[in-house]
Parts: C-alpha cells; structure tokens; sequence
C-alpha cells in the first residue's frame, strides 16, 4: 500500500539505486512511481502513472543527477493513477520534494486553508498539504526537520514520510505514525524504506523506527528522535534475509516460485517449535482464544479454530480484523487474542491489536521481521517463510498453517501431529511433482465466468482460500462455500456453466461431502475435485481430478489439498494473460482502514 524509500550515498548517484530499491518495493503499489534527487541546481524530479518498467522505459527514471533522493511506488487512495497525482510531491517554489504512504485524514481542511493563504495544489492527493506545510514552515526560517515536525503536528492519520530540500544538501528528514518505516545503515550509505527487502542489496543492517519517531539521515548516518527531539539510541538489527530471495531465480513469476517453495518453508517454520512450547508453558489460565486477521491470515485462522477446539477443548473465535471494533469481543485476563498477518502492518489488524492489548493476553503470529505486530504483542512467532513479493499470499498461509498446527498440538500434547507435520513437505513436493495436471485443468476453464468451492471441517477454510486466490488474481468470480451449506441457497446458482471445485480429503467429512458433489453435479455443474488418490468413484463422478497421497487425511489437509488450489488460480491466470503477482487494485499490505 504505497512503498518509499531513500537514500543518503557517497561519491555516486543516487536515482539507479533509488530505482533499484523501489522495484523491490513493487508489490506494495504499483499504479505509478516516482524518483526526486537534489543537488545544487535544486531538485529533479520524473514521475508516471504506469508500472515501474513501464514508466522507466518511457523516462529513464535511473538516469538523474544527485546523490541523494527519495521514490515511491503508489497504490492510490485519494486521486485517479495519473502523473499529477503520483509522487515525489513537490511545493510550490519546487525546492522541496515528499514521499508519502499512509493517509492525512484531515488533508481537506488543511488544503482548503493552505488555498486561502495563496497556495496552489496541482494533484487530487492528501500527500500534497505536506510539502506545502513544510514550505510555509521553511518560509518562517525553520529548518527542514523542524518543519517536518510541526507539519505532522498539524496532520491526522498514517503516514511514512520522507522529505527532501535543495537547501539542505543530503539530508534526508523522516516520519512515522502507523505506516511501516525502517532505516538501512551501510558502511558509507545510509537509506530509508517501508521495508527491508528494499535495501538488502545494500545492508542487512535495520534500525526500526517506531510511531512518533522521526528520522535525519545524512552523510554521517542516521539519528532517530523522538516526538520532543531527544535522540532515541536505537538498536541495529541485523537481518538474515537474502537479496535472492527476494528475486524470482528463473521462475516467470513471484507467485510460482513462491509455491514452489512450500516444502522448506514448511522444515523452516517447524524449527518454531520451542518457541511455541514456551509460549504455551506461560498460558497455563487461559480458558478462551480469539483469532483476528484479515483475507488468507482469516482462513489459516478459521483452520485454527477448528484445531484447538478439536484438539485442545478450547473456545476459540474467529473475527474478522475490521469488524473487531464493532463486537464487544468479551476479552479478558484469560483470554488469549491470537493475531495473524504475513506483513504484521496491517492497519485493520494493528487496530484490533491495540484494542485487545488492554484487556487480554495477545500473541502475534507474523512473517515480517521486526514489523509493528511483532513488537506490539506480547508473544509472538514468526513464520519462516521468508519474504513473499506475490501479492497473492501462497508461502505464508502455509507457514501460518504450521505455527498453528504446532501450537494446537503443543497446547493439547499431541506427538502424533507433531510427528506427522515432519511429512508433510513430501506430501507438497508430490504435489509439485503434477503440476501440469493442474494446468491442464486450468487451460479447460479458463474462461469460466465464476466458480464455487466447498469442503466441509478442516476442508472449509481450504476451500474459502481457494476461492479468494481466484477471485484475487484471475479476476473471476469465486465463492467459497461450507459442502452443506450449498443447499440453503446457493444451490439455486448452480448451473452447467459453474465449475464447482469440492475438496474432499479422507475422513469423517467424506462420505458427506461426496453426497453434496452429486447434488451439484445433478446440477449439471463441471465438478473438479481434489481429493485421495486411487478412489475410482472420484474419477467417475467428476469430469476432472486431481488426486493427493491418500496418507493425507482430513486433519492434516489442510496444509496440502490448499497447494493444487494455488495452482490452479496462478494457471488460470496466466491463461488469460494476467500478471499473477500484481492484481489489480490490490497491494501487498493494506495499511489503511
Ligand atoms: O499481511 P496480512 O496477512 O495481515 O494481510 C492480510 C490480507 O490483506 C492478505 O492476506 C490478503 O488477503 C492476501 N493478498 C490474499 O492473498
């Protein structure tokens, strides 16, 4: 949801590395991009609606003078895609240039006041009050950190910010209340972004820059201040993330190799397992648990609602992060308000964080090293599946999947799933192993115009994932169904035009869910199923099939059965000539309401 980043280099330019670093920011918004540098004829400025590699091979955005700049990648909010609207935004006189993500929820009124003083606005942007305030601050003889700060005084909202000015050769001044922001401290190069896959190529070294503080970035490093302008001594984090692999290594997309690399991500995110155990061995008194997420980290949850109460006898709910507020979710000291989210920026999550944070005990479950979840909850375990660029989350829901299964199993003693979690990343290379089953089955309904999934149990979530991953990134309509639900309405839908997806593994949900399959194929629906291998009434009564290990019964399928899924929506999509890793009007992390 909008990406920025900036830097401060010695002795050579800035814009290609500037241009480097916010292609790896991509994934947070990708409408229009934009690059400022500065150097003593002031500020240069090349900025486009378009993709990055668009926008580039139209205006060559890594060819410009200076040694220091800020860029951003847009996902828009306020304003159409277009080259007025997209940043680096700029003041009136032009010597001041900001970088923005976030939203100024009170931009209006300041505008409207800033246009009565005599101030022009050229974009339909919340940013653009900002480089103005910080002119009309500059005006007054303040300088440009001191300008930044009574500026965000003056704002409501989230926001990153990053502000240059001709008049204060490289430096760069920084922001944050509630949009992710990090500093990268290299030998001699100093940076900032929303986040560290931007700068691995430069430093494994990051400084988290928490809300409230502020950023001077120059030559001779980066000084962090708080809201009255001490300066905070921060930790430097060195992170253990890669370049590579945040590069798709010969795969034509993020999201494919993403997939491909769900084994591992599974053998890396068991290694939490002590981690859980001691988080357990703390939570002895709770006698409830809620999870909260939004989209994929909502379905991993739903699968773990199944487990606990299954395995472990514990309450659980389920609520949707945005409409935490409107419940009076009933927390207390006993309850256990369990958080996930790949991105751990989440600004609907991170509300609901702070709500439950007064009142019950909270536990982040999250994939962003040193994200705001990660150091706003009380316990947290990460998923190890390193960073994910695909917009469309594939890796983390299946290292979601794994930390839940583990804390269930560690909550209820359960060796047997915790022996059988070891298995697993065969179970998902066998699936690799016939992709291009899947891709036949994906070149056949390709032009569907929607789709339903169903499973009961376990195979629920799996089947609303399912369908979200369609939805999301072939643009065809998707809807995921509980198997016996379908005949309390929308069996009515049902047609021969409809594939129906049923996702059926061994186990108790099986023969019911078998029977829900025949209604819709009296229907006349395409039924596809997903379900064990060998079973000859499956390939009878679907027109197609995709079999799974039959070892993989309904408790652990959820885990595997959501694999050819992923296959089939990133197929699909590649057949209708869409980019799978950037859905449109989608961003990786929603870091507004
Ligand atoms: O970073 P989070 O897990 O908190 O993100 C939540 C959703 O925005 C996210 O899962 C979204 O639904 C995915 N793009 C789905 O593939």
């Amino acid at each position: 949801m909008c990406g920025i980043v900036g830097c401060v280099l010695k002795n050579r330019k800035a814009a290609p590395i500037l241009l480097d670093c916010i292609s790896k920011l991509e994934y947070r918004g990708y409408d229009s991009v934009g690059i400022a540098t500065a150097d003593d004829n002031g500020i240069h400025l090349k900025k486009d609606s378009g993709k990055i590699e668009e926008v580039n091979n139209k205006i060559d955005l890594g060819e410009m003078p200076g040694e220091f700049g800020i860029a951003h990648v847009r996902w828009a909010t306020h304003g159409i895609p277009s080259k007025e609207n997209s940043h680096p935004h700029t003041d009136n006189s032009e010597n001041i240039a900001v970088v923005h993500n976030g939203i100024i929820e009170n931009y209006a009124e300041i505008k409207e006041s800033l246009e009565s003083e005599g101030f022009v606005f050229k974009s339909q942007t919340d940013t653009e009050v900002i480089p103005i305030l910080i002119e009309k601050f500059m005006d007054k003889g303040f300088d440009l950190e001191e300008s930044l700060r009574k500026t965000v005084e003056m704002i409501n909202g989230s926001y990153a910010i990053g502000a240059i000015s001709k008049d204060n050769p490289k430096e760069i001044v920084a922001a944050r209340k509630d949009s992710p922001l990090i500093v990268g401290v290299g030998d001699f190069d100093f940076f900032i972004a929303s986040d560290a896959p931007a700068i691995l190529n430069y430093t494994n070294n990051i400084i988290y820059v928490d809300n409230g503080e502020f950023v001077v970035l120059n030559e001779e490093g980066a000084v962090i201040k708080d809201s009255d302008g001490n300066i905070v001594d921060k930790k430097i984090e060195v992170i253990n993330w890669t370049a590579d692999m945040a590069q798709k290594e010969g795969y034509d997309y993020f999201m494919l190799k993403e997939i491909h690399e769900q084994d591992q991500v599974i053998r890396d995110t068991l290694s939490e397992k002590d981690n859980i155990s001691e988080i357990v061995s703390k939570l002895d008194d709770i006698n409830r648990i809620c999870f909260v997420a939004c989209g994929t980290s909502y379905h991993a949850s739903l699968t773990g609602k199944y487990l606990i109460e299954s395995m472990a006898g514990i309450p659980t709910d389920v609520i949707l992060a945005s409409e935490f507020k409107y419940s009076a979710n009933a927390l207390d000291d006993k309850t256990l308000t369990i958080f996930i989210s790949q991105s751990g920026e989440t600004a609907d999550t991170l509300k609901a964080l702070r709500r439950a944070n007064k009142t019950s005990k909270t536990l982040a479950i999250v994939n962003v090293l040193g994200s705001s979840a990660t150091r706003e909850a009380e316990f947290v375990i990460y998923t190890r599946a390193g960073p994910e660029i695909g917009v469309a989350a594939t890796k983390t829901y299946i290292s979601q999947l794994v930390c839940i299964y583990l804390f269930a199993a560690i909550l209820a003693d359960n060796d047997e799933i915790l022996n059988r979690l070891e298995i697993i990343p065969d179970y998902i290379l066998d699936v690799l192993n016939k992709e291009d089953e899947i891709k036949e089955i994906a070149y056949k309904y390709k032009d569907a115009k929607d789709f339903f999934f169903i499973g009961r149990g376990l195979a629920y979530p799996t089947a609303l994932e399912g369908a979200l991953k369609l939805k999301e990134i072939t643009y065809i309509h998707g809807e995921g169904y509980a198997a016996g639900e379908l005949k309390h309405g929308p069996l009515a839908l049902i047609d021969k035009k409809i594939p129906v997806v049923v996702v059926v593994p061994p186990g108790n949900g099986y023969d019911k869910t078998m029977s829900n399959l025949e209604e819709v194929r009296a229907r006349g629906a395409d039924v596809i199923t997903i379900g064990p291998c060998g079973v000859e009434a499956i390939k009878r009564e679907s027109k197609d099939s995709f079999c799974v290990n039959n070892e993989v019964d309904e408790i652990i399928a959820p885990l595997v059965y959501v694999v050819p899924l992923q296959l089939l929506s990133y197929y699909v999509s590649i057949e209708r000539n869409l980019d799978p890793d950037k859905p449109k009007n989608l961003a990786k992390c929603v870091t507004v309401e």
